[in-house]
């Protein structure tokens, strides 16, 4: 029965990679509960993620209560790492536990590496940002993320994170009629995989990801499923992490 279900989640592996059009999909098995779904995927993100790291690697996280996840079941290494571990972006205002800066600082305690903190909020007026970026302590983080090689972001769906972001009712109504379904790293996209609104914030850009060597999305829930659809894209990712239910709604959505 063991090999049965193994080889079934290969196969469904194979075919969520084909439909995505990734190099790469890895699901954790099993009808999982909606409240074990993260702690699962976050437990098998952990593992894979600390297993890749290697001294001189420059890990990103975005924010969000998956990727507090896995941060949470990373194992502690005995010896440190040469890695440091910086957020993608800001993100300042939503709860501090699931902030990608206390996800950095969890992560480089938990492997013996070092981190860097964003301090600006997901938000900024836009004329505020060229004084941000001009900001010597905030150019030198930019300098760090260009050098990126690992990034490790969330997906949530477009309501819920325009929600969790403080939007008033009225932009989330706008933002939901300009058919935004998915988010990540700040970015809404429609079903089509357009970009419809983008957060004033300062860090990682969509198109910073083309060249960062690894670019790992990691996403479970079936009611996340059309927003996973709408983030995902083999311009920018190379892996995605999600659990059986999530992947079979994907399939039938596509
Ligand atoms: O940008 C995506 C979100 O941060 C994902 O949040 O993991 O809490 O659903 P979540």
């Amino acid at each position: 029965k063991y090999i049965k279900e193994v080889k079934g989640i290969k196969i469904l592996e194979e075919n969520l990679k084909d439909c995505l059009g990734l190099k790469e999909v890895l699901i954790v098995p099993g009808n999982l509960e909606h409240s074990t779904i993260k702690q699962e995927i976050g437990r098998f993100t952990a593992q894979l993620v600390k297993n890749m790291l290697k001294d001189g690697d420059i890990l990103v996280v975005t924010g969000g209560s998956t990727l507090a996840q896995v941060a949470r079941s990373m194992r502690f290494n005995d010896k440190s790492m040469n890695v440091k571990v910086v957020p993608g972006r800001g993100g300042l205002g939503e709860e501090v536990e699931i902030q990608a800066n206390t996800i950095a600082s969890t992560i480089a305690k938990k492997i013996g590496g070092s981190y860097k903190l964003l301090h600006i909020p997901d938000s900024i007026k836009e004329e505020n940002v060229d004084r941000i970026l001009a900001e010597p302590s905030i150019q030198r983080i930019l300098e760090i993320l260009k050098k990126a090689n690992i990034l490790l972001h969330g997906v949530g769906s477009a309501e819920e994170m325009a929600c969790r972001r403080d939007m008033s009712p009225g932009q989330v109504k706008e933002l939901l009629s300009n058919g935004a379904v998915g988010e990540a790293l700040g970015y809404y996209f429609n079903e089509k995989g357009e970009i419809v609104y983008i957060t004033t914030s300062v860090g990682l850009h969509l198109e910073d990801l083309q060249q960062i060597d690894k670019v790992i999305v990691v996403a479970g829930d079936p009611a996340k499923a059309r927003a996973i659809i709408s983030v995902v894209s083999p311009k920018f990712h190379d892996l995605l992490i999600t659990d059986e239910l999530t992947a079979k709604e994907i399939l039938k959505l596509k």
